[in-house]
């Protein structure tokens, strides 16, 4: 008899094979509540973590897997991509448990659509990431004498000039091109204001890429580089954010994740550090949502424990606390924040404010907008601009346009 049950639950347990690139502490966190939630369900996660912000490296695996006929079960894609990577034939439909689960219905239409492909959901959502960020420590503030957030960039440079005057490092940042994105688009959004953002990284058009206001946007992100310190290039963005943990740097550029970051190590909003809107991005919102795209698989208790996973991610106890741990929001609308920190909370209002003003916009650095060509494209050009004091503002200009034009 007992063996007959053990049999019984052994052919229903199926296994998940999970691509993700959550691997800093508080990233860490969050996928353990994954893992632990889907094997609460009696199915078995099998991690496929691939370290590097952003996911550059995990793309690149995937790729390779995909291509060798050796596909995971589910594998954190984005944006655009997910309609790439549809394209190919690979990914699974999962409409009968969105169905089910009433999708449509709590999902936010602008994220449904991104989740489907041809009508049909081929993804899941884990949660809404605010990119456009300000992180600053309490600590080097006082030491600085810096009272409040920079809200303009004029504002943020004179405050940047306290910190160094005080001998505390600006502005942590990672010299790496997603995070030489994350904060050459907040300057773009935050100078250029967000009709600008569409019309040159949503929708772009090549009179306002080639535009003074572009070479404005330009010379202002290279002022900031002499705010950084001269480990920057190539430093992972957790280790930035442990750098205004500690107090060591002032502030950070860096979406939500880096507030799962400070709550790992024990420090709370407000108290230890702020998050503050990116200068001049008050009323706007940068997103990035997280999700796992499902690939087509042929055992079925694999597809069995793959539509246990696509559940669980949607299910609200699990957007609660993952997104407690990771610093996002839930995507599902409609839940109760009330165990959420005040930078959460304004998100959520940000979030549900700048989706009827026409200021809620996709995130390039994370992917959300271009297709991935022209992302990677533009993000090339900006990091060499970065990078090469040379590269003049105009001539990085012209590059910018013909990358975001890239198809
Ligand atoms: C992802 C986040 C992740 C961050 C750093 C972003 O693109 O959306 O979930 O924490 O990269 O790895």
């Amino acid at each position: 008899m007992l063996g007959g049950v053990l049999t019984a639950t052994a052919a229903q347990a199926g296994e998940v094979e999970v691509l993700h690139w959550w691997t800093s502490g508080g990233e860490a966190k969050a996928v353990a509540s994954l893992k632990a939630t889907l094997e609460k369900k009696g199915d078995t996660w099998k991690d496929f973590a691939v370290a590097g912000g952003g996911g550059d490296s995990a793309m690149t695996v995937l790729k390779s897997r995909v291509l060798s006929g050796n596909a995971p079960a589910a594998a954190q894609i984005k944006g655009p991509s997910i309609q790439e990577w549809a394209q190919e034939g690979v990914l699974a439909d999962i409409t009968p448990v969105a169905t089910a689960e009433k999708w449509d219905s709590v999902l936010p239409k602008v994220v449904a659509d991104v989740m489907k492909y041809k009508g049909k959901y081929v993804a899941a959502p884990v949660n809404v990431h605010r990119v456009n960020w300000l992180w600053m420590s309490t600590d080097a503030m006082k030491k600085a004498g810096v009272t409040k957030a920079p809200t303009t960039w004029d504002e943020f440079f004179a405050t940047a000039e306290k910190f160094k005057k005080a001998g505390i490092i600006p502005l942590a940042h990672g010299g790496q091109d997603w995070q030489d994105f994350t904060t050459f688009e907040d300057v773009l959004l935050g100078v250029g204001g967000p009709d600008f953002y569409k019309k040159t990284m949503v929708k772009p058009e090549a009179a306002s890429l080639n535009s003074p206001t572009m070479i404005k946007v330009l010379e202002t992100y290279r002022k900031i580089k002499p705010y950084t310190d001269k480990n920057a290039p190539g430093r992972d963005w957790n280790l930035a954010t442990q750098m205004v943990i500690k107090g060591e740097a002032g502030m950070q550029f860096m979406g939500d994740w880096a507030k799962g970051e400070f709550l790992a190590a024990n420090k709370a909003p407000g108290k230890d550090f702020l998050c503050a809107p990116a200068p001049g991005t008050t009323k706007d919102f940068t997103f990035n949502v997280d999700s796992f795209a499902f690939f087509k698989l042929k055992d079925a208790a694999k597809i069995k424990a793959q539509n246990d996973l696509a559940q669980a991610i949607m299910a609200p106890e699990f957007q609660e606390t993952f997104n407690l741990l990771k610093g996002s929001i839930p995507v599902r609308l409609n839940m109760d924040l009330s165990k959420f920190d005040s930078c959460a909370k304004d998100s959520s209002r940000d979030f549900v404010a700048t989706s009827k003003t026409g200021t809620l916009l996709p995130s390039v650095a994370h992917g959300m907008a271009l297709s991935s060509a022209a992302a990677g494209a533009v993000k090339d050009v900006v990091s060499q601009y970065w990078n090469n004091d040379s590269l003049s503002a105009a001539d990085a200009a012209k590059r910018i346009a013909t990358a975001a034009m890239t198809q």
